[in-house]
């Protein structure tokens, strides 16, 4: 995609992943719109970058959505990418009882979520020139991880989403992209020591971002977007059989 001279609006641009893009956007010259549910990490996220605007946004509340598109529609006009970024994950087991909280928590975040963003922005979206809707999923959408069930499922789900909602732009001028990182050093799993640091992934992903590819991909995600397949457990049971340490 092109890098520059856009109005992006990036859930969940607060912390991780979606501050790291939403900080090289901004250096890019991309007026650049954050949201997530803490006001204080948006404000320090703005803070630190003059220009950035914020907005607070509970992705799990159909109301918000919807209040949140209709002031960026109007505060910015020229908002030509929905960056849906944000998301949930909370460890559990798929052998044992569901938690229902972690369930419906985790399925309306990440998948319902930037769904519902979609739809709401959609109709602005194609009245733009050059217009992106960019669905951050996960290598556990393709490999998925046994304690991490339910989570792996909505990033399963939110690439199925991703492909039919590129189907149906085709002719328009909204592209539909999809970034499925690795496991990555962010709050969401502990700053893993093991996974990809922060700052190497989001230098690694603005270069692939910039290229014409639908699908943004690191190296090291590769092989695991390569595996759906017939033999898909084989790599399944492998990687859950390291987690846990069999
Ligand atoms: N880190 C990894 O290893 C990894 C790997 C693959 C994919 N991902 C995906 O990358 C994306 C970013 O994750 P991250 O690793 O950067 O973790 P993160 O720092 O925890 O970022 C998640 C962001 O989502 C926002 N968010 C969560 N629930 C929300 C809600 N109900 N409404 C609005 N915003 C909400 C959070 O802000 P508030 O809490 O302030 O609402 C936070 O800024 C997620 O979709 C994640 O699934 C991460």
């Amino acid at each position: 995609m092109k890098l520059s001279g856009n109005t992006i609006f990036i859930t969940g641009g607060g912390s991780g992943i979606g501050r790291g893009l939403a900080e090289a956007l901004h250096k890019l010259g991309n007026k650049v719109i954050i949201s997530g549910r803490s006001k204080e990490r948006l404000e320090d996220t703005i803070r630190a970058n003059p220009g950035m605007a914020a907005v607070v946004l509970n992705i799990q509340d159909p109301a918000s959505i919807n209040a949140v598109a209709q002031q960026l529609i109007k505060q910015y006009p020229d908002l030509n990418v929905l960056f849906n970024n944000a998301g949930i994950y909370t460890p559990e087991d798929p052998s044992g009882l569901v938690d229902e909280d972690i369930l419906v928590q985790t399925v309306t975040t990440n998948l319902l979520g930037p769904i519902r963003m979609t739809a709401a922005l959609q109709g602005h979206l194609k009245s733009k020139e050059d217009a992106y809707i960019i669905n951050t999923t996960s290598i556990l959408g393709f490999v998925p991880v046994a304690q991490g069930a339910v989570y792996s499922a909505t990033k399963a789900g939110l690439h199925s989403y991703t492909l039919t909602q590129r189907y149906m732009l085709k002719d328009t001028s909204v592209k539909v992209l999809e970034i499925a990182p690795p496991l990555v050093q962010t709050q969401m799993i502990n700053y893993d020591p093991n996974a990809m640091p922060l700052a190497a992934f989001i230098e690694e992903t603005m270069n692939v971002l910039g290229t014409d590819t639908d699908e943004v991909l690191v190296e090291s995600a590769k092989m695991y977007r390569n595996n759906p397949g017939p033999n898909e457990s084989v790599l399944v049971n492998h990687v859950n059989d390291m987690m846990s340490g069999q």
